[in-house]
């Protein structure tokens, strides 16, 4: 017997054959009109017509009526920086007065702002921040979610928020892949020598990080005035060899050559991207790397979008996520992503959908448990208010989501 059976959606879904999404593959969505999911132990066991999954699993207890309603897999957000302490409106407000968000980061402000909040939260009071936001990342249907450090910029306080993190994930459904970001900002306490900083993040962070298993990826944020190409590639290399897959924060501010590190080295994604140049692109796609677009930075920060459009018919596998952080992008949203994506970067509405599902399930290397709704992977679906996926950018600015299932549970509705 199964122990649920959602009845009567319109099922969307990419199907996974075996890579991420590309080109005219990007701009497909199967689905199935009257549409049923049947799980068991979490997983998908069986998916097709309501009539006939109706005849097989009957005698199910525990049955679904979706009442048409548009079933999407849940949203996998491959870059936040959701585990912070306090918000920041009012850097907020300075930079709608014409503050650049580099000259408030370069004042002491911006990431060093939170550092400081940071360093004096407990790991108990972290661990509560995060449990409430992944609470508001349900109710907009991300049912994984990566979660950065770098607001610690010490051993002690990245160890915390990773920990932190590690505490979270035993106590929430949310499945969350940690990534260690020392190198988001340069400590205040390291302003005039970098160069001892980069050593520590090298030789005592990334070791000590990989032995106790505390993240699945590192991260930098390679920009002008914060890391060079050359230390980013440093940090990743010494990542790679401690089993730690790598992403970084690249043409984010300026392009000074973070994307090109794409063909140096082994990166799960290149982030942001509002900058990229011919050569950045020509990286991505000639190494297979994916690209991860935030266009609520973009739009928050008031920068002209990442071309999405041509990042897509370039060949290059793109991934949407939020970047929710409490300075350049303070929203939770995926629903709110793929707007933006679709009104302001060119994409489809169906390319925007498989870049906030099986293309970054890819970025988080988690495409054969999420991603899409097939048999074996986990029944972690979103049903919308209205019968089609088009609601999401078309209404938008409102919460298009309805209920969310995490491994076949209810988890907002
Ligand atoms: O992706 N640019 C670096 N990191 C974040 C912002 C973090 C913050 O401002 O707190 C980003 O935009
Ligand atoms: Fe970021």
């Amino acid at each position: 017997m199964v122990d649920l059976l959602l009845i009567r959606g319109n099922i969307f879904t990419p199907i996974d054959d075996g890579k991420p999404k590309t080109l005219k593959r990007m701009d497909e969505l199967a689905s199935i009109e009257d549409g049923a999911i049947a799980v068991k132990d979490g997983v998908i066991v069986d998916i097709g017509k309501t009539d006939d999954l109706f005849k097989k699993h009957r005698d199910t207890k525990n049955i679904v009526d979706a009442n048409f309603r548009a079933v999407l897999p849940g949203f996998v957000d491959p870059h936040t920086h959701a585990l912070f302490v306090g918000t920041r409106e009012k850097e907020f407000d300075m930079r709608l007065a014409g503050k650049s968000y580099m000259e408030i980061l370069n004042a002491g402000g911006g990431i060093l702002n939170s550092v400081k909040r940071l360093r004096s939260a407990t790991i108990e009071q972290l661990r509560d921040e995060l449990k409430k936001r992944i609470k508001t990342f349900f109710e907009y249907g991300t049912t994984t979610l990566e979660v950065k450090s770098g607001y610690g910029l010490d051993f002690e306080n990245e160890i915390k928020m990773l920990t932190a993190i590690a505490l979270t994930k035993k106590e929430t459904p949310m499945d969350i892949a940690a990534t260690f970001i020392g190198a988001h900002a340069i400590p205040e306490e390291f302003k005039d020598k970098k160069e001892e900083y980069v050593k520590l993040v090298v030789e005592r962070m990334i070791p000590y990080i990989a032995e106790h298993k505390l993240a699945e990826f590192v991260d930098v944020f390679c920009e002008e005035g914060v890391y060079t190409p050359e230390e980013t590639l440093r940090i990743i290399e010494a990542g790679l060899k401690h089993s730690l897959k790598a992403k970084i924060h690249a043409d984010e501010i300026a392009s000074i050559g973070c994307s090109e590190l794409a063909l140096k080295t082994k990166l799960s994604s290149c982030d942001h991207l509002l900058k990229i140049k011919e050569s950045g692109i020509e990286a991505l796609k000639q190494s297979g790397t994916m690209a991860t677009l935030l266009p609520i930075t973009a739009f928050s920060l008031k920068e002209e979008f990442a071309d999405g459009r041509r990042l897509v018919d370039s060949g290059v596998g793109v991934a949407l996520a939020t970047d929710f952080n409490p300075g350049s992008s303070y929203s939770e949203s995926m629903p709110f992503a793929i707007t933006l994506a679709v009104l302001n970067m060119g994409l489809t509405p169906r390319e925007a959908i498989v870049a906030s599902t099986l293309n970054s399930a890819y970025v988080l290397g988690r495409e054969k448990l999420v991603g899409s709704l097939e048999v074996g992977k986990q029944a972690d679906f979103v049903l919308l208010k209205e019968n089609s996926y088009l609601f999401i950018p078309y209404h938008a600015g409102v919460n298009p989501i309805y209920a969310v299932y995490k491994r076949g549970e209810r988890v907002f509705s």
